[in-house]
Order: C-alpha cells, then structure tokens, then sequence
C-alpha cells in the first residue's frame, strides 16, 4: 500500500471517528431537529410579543426604547445589533423555548466578572403561556434586529471579535 493510501484511509477513520463524537454529544444534549421551517412571522406583532411577556425587563435591543418595567434584574442582556454571525431562526427560538439548552457565553463572561456561577438561565419558561402564533411573529422580530458585520480584513486575516 502507498503513503498516500494510508495517509487517506487514516483521515477517513479519523472523520468517521470525528463524526460519531459529534453525533454522540448531539444526542446527549437534548433532540437536534432537523428540516424545521418556520412560517413567515410579523415583526410588528413580535416586538409587541415582546413587551407583552416583559423580555425587555431582561433584555435591551439596540435602537429600540421599550416601556419602563418595575422589574430589575441584576444584569441586562443586549440582543441583536452588531455581530459577525447573525443568530438563526432555530437558535432564537431555542433561547426562547429551551433557554438552558445553551447559556449564552456572553451571560457566562458577564457572570464570570461578577465572581457568580452559572447554573441555570434566569429565562422563564414561555411554554404554558405564549402561543405558537406569538412565538413565529417573537422569532421573527429577533432575527429582524441583528445586521451582520463584515469581519475586517487584517494581513491575509480576518479578525473576529
Ligand atoms: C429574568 C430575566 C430574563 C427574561 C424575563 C428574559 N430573558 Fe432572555 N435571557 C436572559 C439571560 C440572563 C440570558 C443569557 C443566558 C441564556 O443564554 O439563557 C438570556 C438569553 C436570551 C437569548 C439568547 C441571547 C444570546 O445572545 O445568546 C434570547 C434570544 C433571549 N434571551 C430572548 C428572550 C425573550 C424573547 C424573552 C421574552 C419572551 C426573554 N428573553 C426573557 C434573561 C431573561
């Protein structure tokens, strides 16, 4: 058998490898879904969605000013604005429905400077009360406030922050 030969086999043992411990850890962190297409939402509606739930006692969204709430949480995420990746249908709706399925890392930064530990996401669960009408037109409006940037250009890099 040639070096090549072998150098091939052994990467397709290796991605075979590399694919099943991605697969295994899917499986272990709740039920991946698959061919999941969200009907058109309003985003009008989803920003209404929005304030009538009280995520804004949580939550700030750049360039837009919500109602004052009573409620005063001992930090305040930021959503949407300016990012490289804009987060997909799939993902807000799973911050909405399932939020301990992935504690988002900037919390975990802003928990890590405050010395606290993460255990669990402060989110409510939305599932008893909210409609799946309102939760299409919520991830609808989410979406509609991210804009993506272009990563700058360094040196034959592209610098992510
Ligand atoms: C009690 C405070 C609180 C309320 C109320 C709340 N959130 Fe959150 N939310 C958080 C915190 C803290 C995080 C970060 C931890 C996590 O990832 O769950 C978060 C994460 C998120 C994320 C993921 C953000 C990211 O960058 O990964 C989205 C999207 C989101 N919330 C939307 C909502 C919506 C929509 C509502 C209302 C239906 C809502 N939240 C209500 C505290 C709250």
């Amino acid at each position: 058998m040639s070096i090549g030969k072998s150098s091939t086999i052994g990467f397709a043992v290796m991605f075979a490898i590399v694919t099943l411990l991605a697969l295994a850890a899917c499986t272990e962190e709740g039920k991946p879904v698959k061919g999941f297409v969200l009907p058109q939402g309003d985003i009008a509606q989803g920003e209404q969605v929005f304030v009538d739930f009280n995520c804004h006692g949580c939550h700030t969204i750049p360039e837009i000013e919500f109602p004052e709430t009573e409620f005063e949480p001992p930090f305040i995420m930021e959503i949407g604005g300016e990012v490289y990746r804009v987060k997909n249908y799939g993902e807000l709706l799973t911050a909405v429905v399932n939020p301990d399925h992935i504690i988002s890392p900037k919390y975990k930064a802003m928990l890590k400077q405050a010395e606290r530990e993460v255990i669990i996401s402060p989110m409510p669960y939305y599932g008893e009360q909210m409609t799946v009408a309102e939760l299409i037109d919520l991830v609808e409006f989410l979406h509609a406030q991210y804009t993506k940037l272009q990563p700058e250009y360094y040196r034959g890099y592209y610098l992510t922050k």
